[in-house]
């Protein structure tokens, strides 16, 4: 399974705490014919690749399989989604049901087959995940010369709720500086990748430490924060984007003040900390992307580049400094878009929106995001559907200063994300009368000449594009 061009997307919601299954243990119906786990290590996040081929070992046919997780990696993961490989390719619903059974030590995912499976027939589960926050820089200081190294813990067995025939495990790397902490014995290395097994006959939650370092000479980048407002405006026909991003490297840490620029500037081209540092953020936007900005605390960031092409338009952002491991950048971005590109007339006066939930750059994990979707003045009767459910969303009416009522705001919350929820897709349906397009152009005029005529030829233009924040 690939994991980047999975056609399949199925969001999670890490919220179903069901309570009052404390003891709950899969039933013994199926057996791993196969479990051929493969993980990825070259990202700023981990990703793994399963594929089970699943074996009914009951008497009666069965529809659900659980798959178990260790307590405690479920907060790690960003992503689950998988699919069936029957004869033809079934997407299957995941579903966490968490704090499974305490003895084991398992969390499970409830995977519902795509049709249930006959006893002694097989099918192959293949599933993706990613995970944030798993890797740890050790040790966790160096200078400018020193390598990046990661230290990455799991199990050299697959964590099943049922036994495998034979398990294999796979682990992708950049190749550098490989070696296993838990095990003298030294891995089979094929390329890049570290092989495992087969493992024959494992039991079920059976589990062994296994502890690999490994150098990554990339920078690693992560959002602890990013906040997405999207400011639609009728009477300007444009969608308004405008992204705050605090940005982290919680890769190896600089030891104190030991950065030197005319160190950083020479060495760039060797493998160490220089290079896991860095300046280069891109960000993909729609092709059809105009009027994109770029500042951080102290201003205007002179040194960002866009380019539009057919596909889609790139923002090159260089940001002031580089930002090395324990480094933190916050900086904002923002672009308009014609509102004809994601809005649609579905009824008399009422609007259809189709938003990305997502944008920004490629690589990269969100500890919170945190997306404000502000309708126009009287947008009334809201619905709202988001392939990606959010926890919690809010619809509020806030109010910006050059408002009258007030502007219906729609607050979806995301905890723990990666750069793949750029598939994933925001709908908004409301009503809005011509009339209210009419009236607010009246009223901020009769505002505006009273009390702010010299601004009024100034914030004219800017409303409809980007109404200023303090
Ligand atoms: C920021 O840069 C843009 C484009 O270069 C310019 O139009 C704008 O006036 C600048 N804003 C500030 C506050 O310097
Ligand atoms: C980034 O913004 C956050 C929240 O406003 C602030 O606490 C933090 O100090 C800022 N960091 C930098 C490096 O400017």
């Amino acid at each position: 399974m690939k994991f980047s061009n999975s056609p399949l997307f199925l969001g999670l919601t890490v919220s179903t705490l069901v309570n009052g299954i404390l003891a709950f243990k899969p039933p013994q119906v199926f057996e791993n014919s196969k479990f051929v786990r493969s993980f990825d290590l070259t990202g700023s996040y981990v990703k793994e690749s399963i594929a089970i081929e699943v074996k009914n070992i009951g008497d009666k046919p069965e529809s659900v399989y659980y798959y178990a997780v260790p307590q405690g990696q479920a907060e790690s993961i960003a992503v689950i989604e998988g699919r069936e490989d029957k004869g033809r390719v079934a997407a299957v619903n995941l579903d966490l049901i968490e704090e499974g059974d305490d003895e084991t030590g398992a969390s499970f995912y409830k995977v519902e087959l795509s049709s249930p499976l006959k006893p002694e027939e097989t099918t192959t589960l293949q599933l993706g995940v990613a995970y944030t926050n798993r890797y740890v820089p050790t040790p966790e200081f160096g200078t400018q010369f020193d390598s990046q190294l990661f230290v990455f813990e799991d199990s050299r067995y697959a964590f099943s709720a049922y036994p495998s025939a034979e398990q294999v495990l796979n682990i992708g790397t950049y190749g550098l500086q490989i070696s296993d902490l838990s095990s003298n014995e030294d891995p089979t290395i094929e390329g890049t990748t570290l092989k495992y097994g087969p493992f024959e006959d494992v039991a079920p939650y059976a589990s062994e430490e296994l502890q690999i370092k490994f150098e990554n000479p990339k920078p690693l980048l992560k959002a602890t924060k990013l906040q997405r407002d999207i400011w639609i405006s009728h009477w300007g026909s444009t969608a308004s984007f405008e992204e705050f991003y605090q940005m982290h490297n919680p890769g190896t840490k600089l030891k104190d003040n030991s950065f030197s620029r005319l160190d950083y500037a020479r060495r760039t081209n060797s493998y160490n900390l220089n290079v896991a540092a860095t300046r280069n953020i891109d960000i993909k936007l729609p092709p059809y992307a105009r009027e994109p900005y770029y500042t951080d605390l102290v201003g205007n960031v002179s040194t960002s580049n866009f380019r539009q092409e057919s596909t889609g338009s790139l923002l090159q952002l260089r940001s002031r400094y580089p930002i090395f491991g324990g480094w933190n950048y916050n900086f904002t971005i923002g672009w308009n878009v014609d509102l004809k590109f994601f809005s649609r007339v579905v009824g008399e006066d009422r609007y259809l929106l189709k938003l990305p939930l997502l944008e920004g750059p490629e690589d990269i994990s969100y500890d919170e995001v945190v997306i404000n979707i502000i309708l126009p003045e009287g947008s009334q009767d809201i619905d709202l559907s988001a392939m990606t459910p959010s926890v919690p969303e809010t619809i509020k009416v806030v109010k910006s200063y050059l408002d009258f009522f007030g502007r219906p705001t729609i607050q979806l919350r995301y905890d723990n994300v990666i750069d793949n929820y750029r598939r994933s897709e925001i709908f908004v349906s409301y009503t809005f009368t011509k009339q209210d397009a009419l009236k607010k152009p009246a009223i901020i005029s009769a505002v505006f000449v009273c009390f702010f005529s010299v601004f009024l030829f100034l914030a004219k233009i800017d409303i409809g594009i980007t109404p200023k924040k303090k």
